[in-house]
């Protein structure tokens, strides 16, 4: 049984493969897909016994978006002072790695939420898309911005403009995701790079994922110059000098994450 309503939480050596499991819904998004969301990462995060997080869907869908059911009636102020889908950026907070295994649809709040992930690998039937012009609103969690700064202005206003869906050849030809895998590979494909990751220094590891992020919100000049300073902080772990030694004793190296 699962500690949580709408998702699955399966530790794999050292990666947890969390689900989201709504299927009436095709995997929406609603308030308790959220904090189940957020609590699975959260409990990953703190694990040290985890190096990397795998979040996929069904076959059918990743996520279909936000759930239009539960949004329809809501107001301004209710969105505004609610501060809706707030919280599911919270994920993005997790020093661990986050690998989106996305098959099937990626829609609107769900595309979005792949994009919040680290990197994103496809299944060769996903479809990826920001239909919320259909709908007489907007991308309200990252699809005009994430989108934008992924795949660039042309294609991100094209997909915010038209509503369309791009598969998932498309999606890696412009940039969104990383690789294509066979439908019934995905998973276990993701998960197996997981334990590459999970294999190095946690604390290297946390290291490369801040550094590349902070691509995304600065300036180069300021963004090589904040590399540099965690490339200059990596330098007092135990991890560099055994990572170092290892190399030199033409061994594998041990890491601790210190
Ligand atoms: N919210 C609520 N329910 C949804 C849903 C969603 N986003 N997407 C699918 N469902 C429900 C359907 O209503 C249906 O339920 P019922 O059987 O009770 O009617 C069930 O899931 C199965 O869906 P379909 O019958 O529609 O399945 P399909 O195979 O014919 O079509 C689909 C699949 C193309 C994904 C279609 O369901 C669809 O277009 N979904 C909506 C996609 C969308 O517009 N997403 C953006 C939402 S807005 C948003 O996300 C805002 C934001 O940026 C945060």
């Amino acid at each position: 049984a699962s500690a949580y309503e709408t998702v699955l939480v399966e530790k794999r050596d050292k990666v947890a493969l969390i689900q989201l499991n709504r299927p009436k819904a095709l995997n929406s998004i609603n308030q308790q897909v959220i904090e189940d969301l957020n609590k699975a990462v959260l409990d990953a995060n703190a694990d040290n016994g985890i190096g990397a997080i795998v979040l996929t869907g069904s076959n059918r869908a990743f996520a279909a978006g936000a759930d239009i059911k539960m949004m329809e009636p809501l107001s301004f102020s209710d969105t505004y002072m609610g501060g809706l889908f707030n919280d599911l950026e919270n994920i993005t907070k997790a020093k661990k790695p986050i690998i989106a295994a996305v098959n099937g649809f990626a829609l609107g709040g769900g595309c979005e939420l792949a994009m919040m992930c680290d990197f994103i690998y496809a299944g060769e039937k996903a479809k990826f898309g920001q239909p919320e012009i259909t709908l007489g609103v907007l991308p309200g969690a990252g699809g005009t911005q994430r989108l934008t700064r992924s795949v660039g202005k042309s294609k991100a206003m094209e997909m915010c403009l038209t509503g369309n869906f791009i598969d998932a050849q498309e999606a890696k030809q412009i940039g969104l995701a990383a690789q294509v895998f066979p439908v019934d590979e995905l998973v276990d494909r993701a998960v197996a790079v997981g334990q590459k990751i999970a294999s190095f220094s946690k604390v290297a590891v946390a290291l490369n994922k801040e550094a590349v992020n902070a691509a995304y919100e600065t300036t180069l000049q300021l963004g090589l110059d904040y590399e540099k300073r965690l490339f200059y902080a990596s330098f007092a772990t135990k991890d560099q000098k055994e990572g170092m030694s290892a190399f030199r004793e033409k061994r594998k190296p041990q890491f601790t994450d210190e």
